[in-house]
């Protein structure tokens, strides 16, 4: 059972040759910082995986030690509490899925690192659904707790509308509207599923070079060969 198929977005990270767009990875873990991660976990990525990605390997040490994790046991057996470490993961919004659903009408809200990858049509499908908040269609109702949103599988989702303009206040200074916002984060999360892109694209574009090389050497080498026997 599909939602309503989203619109198709021409991402730029989408070609063949192209890499993400790292400006807006890091506006997209802004937002997925300072507004999703309010329910959602990303559990697969560790602050170091932003290092040269999004942010400077200083600036991820400040953000990962701005979180209180959760260590031990230490030499006496106790559980402590300490300031991140750039090897740490995104820490989980809830200590355990009855805690998540409790905080949210019954319903789960997913880890998101691999979302845009678990989804058909991820990258458009998550965009579309966070644009997608609108009036139900006359003679259509939605219970209590949930929102109409058509592009959600059901139609009626338990996420409330998150995106308005000027949820966040990027520092660098682009406008963050409600379309930027969703766009930034949805690149975020692909990086987030799929952060060996940029490299399998360049080794690929390598490969490709090196094999036309011995192309063009294998094609003179056999004329060469041959052109006594013509
Ligand atoms: C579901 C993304 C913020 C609560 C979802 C889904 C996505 C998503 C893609 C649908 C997953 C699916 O297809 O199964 C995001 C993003 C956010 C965000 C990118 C930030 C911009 C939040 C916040 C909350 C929340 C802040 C809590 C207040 C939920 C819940 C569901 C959900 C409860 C499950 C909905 C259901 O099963 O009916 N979210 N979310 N989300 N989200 Fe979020």
């Amino acid at each position: 059972e599909h939602g309503l198929a989203a619109p198709q977005y021409p991402w730029s990270h989408n070609g063949v040759l192209s890499g993400y767009d790292h400006a807006s990875i890091r506006r997209g873990h802004q937002v997925f910082q300072q507004v999703c991660a309010a329910c959602h976990s990303a559990s697969l990525v560790a602050y170091r995986d932003l290092i040269g990605v999004a942010y400077t390997e200083d600036e991820v040490k400040c953000l990962a030690a701005e979180v209180e994790i959760e260590d031990g046991p230490n030499d006496e057996g106790e559980m402590y509490s300490r300031p991140g470490k750039p090897s740490d993961h995104f820490q989980n919004p809830y200590p355990n899925e009855q805690a998540a659903r409790f905080a949210n009408g019954g319903a789960y809200p997913p880890d998101l690192s691999l979302i845009t990858k678990a989804r058909h049509d991820g990258q458009n499908y998550v965009f579309a659904l966070l644009l997608g908040y609108r009036e139900p269609p006359a003679g259509v109702s939605v219970r209590e707790g949930l929102h109409y949103n058509p592009y959600f599988p059901g139609g009626a989702i338990a996420m409330p509308k998150m995106l308005t303009d000027g949820g966040v206040e990027y520092e660098d200074g682009t406008p963050a509207t409600e379309s930027q916002m969703a766009k930034d984060v949805v690149t975020f999360l692909s990086w987030a599923a799929e952060p060996e892109m940029d490299e399998r694209k360049l080794a690929g574009a390598k490969w490709i070079f090196v094999l036309s090389l011995a192309l063009v050497q294998a094609a003179y080498y056999k004329r060469f060969r041959w052109s006594p026997i013509k």
